[in-house]
C-alpha cells in the first residue's frame, strides 16, 4: 500500500491579532513558502493497533500509546477517529516533517494539526471536510494555546486570506491589488499562551483602557479590509504601522520587533508591524515591488535571521495533497 500524505502551510496575521481573542476582527493569510508534511505507511507485519510518531521536528520518535491523551498529537488522532466513528487503527508509521519554524508566529502548531488530520483521515479511506478538519485543530489549538481565538486553525484549514471574527461566519477575501509581503523573522521565539495571558493580566488590570485600544485595533483593521478589497494596501501601508503601535501598547513588542520595523520603514517599506503574539517571532511589511530587495537588506542588518518574500492575491492556493 502507497503511503498517504497531506501537506498544511504555514501563516502570518496581517493585522487584528490580541483584539481578535476579545472578539475584534482580524485578517490573516497563508503562507506557502513554509509547509508541514504528515506522511502515513501501513504496517500490516506490525503488532495490531501499533502506531509509530516519528516527528524529527520535536526530536520525537515514539509509540503513540506513549504519549499522554493530551498530547496534541495523540489528541488529533484520537479527534479524528471519533469523528469518523472509528475505534481501532490499522498498526502504521506517521511521519510528521516541517519548515514552519516553531514559536515564530507562522502557525507551526495549526499546521501539523491540520496535516495530521488530514493525513489520518485520508489513511482511513475517509477525508474529512474542511469544516471537521478546522473543528479538529481548534480543539487541538485549545492544549497549544489554552485560549485562541480560531484564526490559526482557521486560516490554515481553508489556504485562503480571510477575515475573521469570532462568532461570524468566515469571509474568504476577494483582494482587488496583489501585494509583496516581506515576513522577517526576529531569530527569538516566543510562546503564544504566554503573550495572550499578559495581555488578558493587563486587560483585567485596566479593563476601560485595554478595550479602547482593541477598538482601535479594530478600526484599523476594518480600513485594512477596505483597502484590500475596494484600493490598494501598498498605498495604506500606514495602517500596518499604526496596528504596530497599537500592539506596542498592549506591551507585546520588543525592541528588537521596534528595531526591525522601524529599519523596513526607513528602508522604503510603506507599512510594517510585529505578526502575531508578539514577543518575539515575526514582523512583516508591505514593500513596493522595486523595494524589496533593499528592504530584505535593511531588515538583515536590523537583526533579521531569515526572510520569506510572498506575493498575496485573493486565493494562496495554500493546502491539500
Ligand atoms: C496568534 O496567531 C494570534 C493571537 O491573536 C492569538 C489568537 O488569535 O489566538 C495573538
Amino acid at each position: 500500500m502507497p503511503a498517504i500524505y497531506a501537506t498544511a502551510p504555514g501563516k502570518i496575521i496581517l493585522c487584528g491579532e490580541h483584539a481578535v481573542v476579545y472578539g475584534k476582527p482580524a485578517i490573516a493569510l497563508p503562507v506557502t513558502q513554509v509547509r508541514t508534511k504528515t506522511t502515513i505507511l501501513a504496517k500490516p507485519a506490525a503488532i495490531p493497533g501499533k502506531v509509530q510518531i516519528i516527528a524529527p521536528c520535536i526530536n520525537l520518535n515514539t509509540s503513540m500509546n506513549e504519549l499522554t491523551e493530551e498530547h496534541p498529537l495523540r489528541k488529533t488522532i484520537a479527534l479524528v477517529e471519533q469523528e469518523l466513528h472509528i475505534n481501532a487503527l490499522p498498526a502504521c508509521e506517521i511521519r510528521i516533517t516541517t519548515t514552519v519554524p516553531l514559536g515564530a508566529g507562522l502557525g507551526s502548531s495549526a499546521s501539523v494539526t491540520v496535516s495530521l488530520a488530514r493525513a489520518m483521515s485520508n489513511f482511513l479511506g475517509q477525508p474529512l471536510p474542511d469544516d471537521s478538519i478546522n473543528r479538529i485543530t481548534y480543539e487541538v489549538e485549545k492544549i497549544h494555546h489554552v485560549t485562541p481565538s480560531g484564526i490559526d486553525n482557521t486560516v490554515i484549514t481553508y489556504g485562503a486570506p480571510i477575515l475573521f471574527q469570532k462568532g461570524n461566519p468566515i469571509e474568504f477575501l476577494n483582494i482587488l491589488n496583489g501585494f509583496n509581503l516581506v515576513i522577517a523573522d526576529s531569530g527569538t521565539a516566543s510562546s503564544t499562551a504566554e503573550m495572550v495571558e499578559g495581555v488578558r493580566e493587563r486587560w483585567q488590570e485596566d479593563k476601560a483602557k485595554y478595550d479602547r485600544m482593541f477598538e482601535r485595533i479594530a478600526s484599523v483593521t476594518t480600513q485594512v479590509y477596505e483597502a484590500l478589497c475596494n484600493g490598494n494596501l501598498e498605498n495604506n501601508g500606514v495602517l500596518l504601522t499604526e496596528n504596530h503601535q497599537l500592539l506596542r501598547e498592549i506591551g507585546v513588542s520588543t525592541p528588537v520587533l521596534d528595531q526591525m520595523v522601524n529599519a523596513a520603514l526607513e528602508a522604503g517599506a510603506s507599512g510594517a508591524k510585529l505578526s502575531g503574539g508578539g514577543g518575539g517571532g515575526n514582523i512583516i511589511a508591505v514593500v513596493l515591488p522595486g523595494s524589496v530587495d533593499r528592504v530584505s537588506a535593511a531588515l538583515f542588518g536590523s537583526g533579521a535571521r531569515n526572510i520569506i518574500v510572498t506575493a498575496i492575491s485573493s486565493r494562496n492556493d495554500g493546502i491539500h495533497g
